[in-house]
């Protein structure tokens, strides 16, 4: 059987590319190794996002409730249902993945994908091996967690995100290495279920480069109301075992400290998938990161095959891959269609939520913008924040000062995930701050607070008690 585009990897990127392509008419044909949704959908952002509902609920019902005048009594959480439901939303998502893909009439094969040449595919499952043939190949084979020295991952002493959101019984002391991504939204949920948690971050501070800092302050004041103990500079070496549990060693500021644990989580970061099924050896390049490497049209140096999603460099997010599935196949199709997006969102599920669309001030400054507009709007003058007892936070606008072009936009505060989206629609249409604060936004909601950040950014919010902005930059500041 010759295909007209074969995809490999049935993940947020792959399953989106093969349902775009076949929409286009193209025959089409999926392989996948594991289970169609890939780590997103089955031990990713869905599974966790599932803990994460679930541990706030319950922090809610503990803490909330009582003051609402809402009285729970005493509440007991059962790990064993829990991980069942949570794995019950993960097939009911794959399930609806598979229906998407019989319906738009793409061919699905399980089974592990290795190129045999440019041209030819061998696919090795329990029913045996089979070749495939494609004019085009589109390569979304993802990513997995790096391993550091000393800590090799086993999903049961030393867990990534797949085992961590697996656990059936809630461990009493979690050692939790890297304060990135996975390592913040995890510890959050756990300490919420009850469990004792400790970051170890190697760098200074949690989030770097990836998140607003004035963002991260929050969160990491949450954290440590929530019980969570993180230590900056600390290099986790090795760990011992003492019983049941482990003794996880780390330098930190040159001294050796012992850290106890009865499961560890190593969330370090992701590497592509890149040395797998034969790229290397049928030729195609990849960078100093072990990302392939592509044009903006995700092709590859090899003309008949595209990369996209994890394997094909950051930011390693899903609706990045999405959206480049959703290009790749309009190429492969004959569109006229390039990457040209502006900025990718991006959303760290911690409590509160991080959220952000743009660049962040001292990327603006990298970027050769001298004058910047800056201004906050606090969710604690937001009444629906307030009536929601979620008014932890603000919304961040950083704008051109002569231009008043928004650059970037960073919330941390309740639902940061879904108020994102309107920051990242008007970057991509270039709206001025202007185009934002003139918005009728409905009332009593939370995406007022973005009307209001643009308003106090241009120095005039009603809800606060505005500063005088200094030469241009600086901005409001929130009411003490
Ligand atoms: P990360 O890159 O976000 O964070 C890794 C952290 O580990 C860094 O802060 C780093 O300084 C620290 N570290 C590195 N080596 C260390 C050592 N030896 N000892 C102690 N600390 C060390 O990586 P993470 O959290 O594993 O996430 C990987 C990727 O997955 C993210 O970059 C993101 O793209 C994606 N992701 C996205 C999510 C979302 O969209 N909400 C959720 C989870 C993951």
């Amino acid at each position: 059987m010759k295909y007209d585009v074969c995809v490999i990897g049935a993940g947020p990127g792959g399953y989106v590319a093969a349902i775009r392509s076949a929409q286009l008419g193209l025959k089409t044909a999926i392989i996948e190794r594991e289970a169609l949704g890939g780590v997103c959908l089955n031990v990713g952002c869905i599974p966790s996002k599932a803990m994460i509902t679930a541990a706030h609920f319950l922090h809610r019902a503990q803490h909330d409730a009582p003051v609402m005048g809402i009285e729970i009594g005493s509440i007991k959480v059962d790990m064993g249902k829990l991980v069942t439901w949570k794995q019950s939303v993960c097939d009911r998502m794959s399930k609806g993945v598979e229906q998407l893909l019989k319906g738009n009439k793409v061919e699905i094969i399980s089974g592990e994908a290795h190129f045999r040449s440019t041209k030819e595919l061998e696919v090795v499952s329990s029913q045996g091996k089979t070749s495939v043939l494609a004019d085009k190949y589109i390569v979304a084979t993802g990513s997995r967690p790096i391993e550091i020295p000393g800590f090799a991952i086993d999903e049961n002493e030393v867990n990534s995100s797949t085992g961590a959101l697996a656990l059936d019984k809630l461990p009493k002391k979690v050692v939790v290495i890297g304060g990135g991504y996975i390592g913040l939204e995890i510890s959050s949920y756990l300490a919420k279920l009850g469990s004792e948690v400790e970051v170890l971050e190697a760098g200074d501070a949690l989030l770097k480069g990836v998140a607003d800092k004035d963002c991260v302050q929050v969160v990491a004041r949450k954290l440590k109301k929530l019980g969570v103990k993180i230590h900056h500079g600390a290099f986790a070496k090795k760990y011992t075992k003492k019983g049941k549990s482990f003794e996880v060693s780390a330098e930190v500021a040159g001294a050796t400290k012992t850290f106890s644990a009865d499961k560890i989580l190593l969330t370090v970061g992701r590497k592509p998938n890149s040395d797998q099924m034969g790229l290397k050896d049928i030729g195609v390049a990849m960078d100093d990161h072990g990302f392939v490497k592509v044009d903006p049209q995700m092709k590859t140096n090899v003309s008949n095959i595209f990369a996209i999603g994890d394997i094909a460099g950051q930011p390693m997010l899903a609706h990045k891959a999405s959206h480049e599935g959703v290009l790749v196949a309009e190429v492969i199709a004959g569109q006229n269609r390039v990457y040209d997006a502006k900025t990718v969102p991006a959303v760290i599920f911690t409590d509160p939520e991080i959220a952000s669309a743009g660049m962040l001030e001292e990327e603006c400054k990298a970027a050769g913008y001298k004058n910047l507009k800056i201004g906050k709007f606090p969710f604690a003058a937001n009444g629906r924040a307030v009536s929601m007892m979620e008014a932890e936070g603000f919304i961040k606008m950083i704008a051109d000062a002569d231009t008043h072009v928004v650059l970037g936009v960073h919330i941390v505060g309740p639902e940061a995930s879904n108020l994102i989206s309107e920051a990242a629609l008007g970057i991509e249409m270039g709206a001025r701050l202007e185009d934002l604060a003139l918005t009728i936004h409905p009332h009593p909601t939370l995406g007022e607070t973005m009307m209001e950040a643009a308003e106090a950014t241009l120095g005039h919010a009603i809800h606060m008690i505005q500063k005088p902005l200094r030469n241009g930059s600086g901005g409001a500041q929130p009411r003490a």
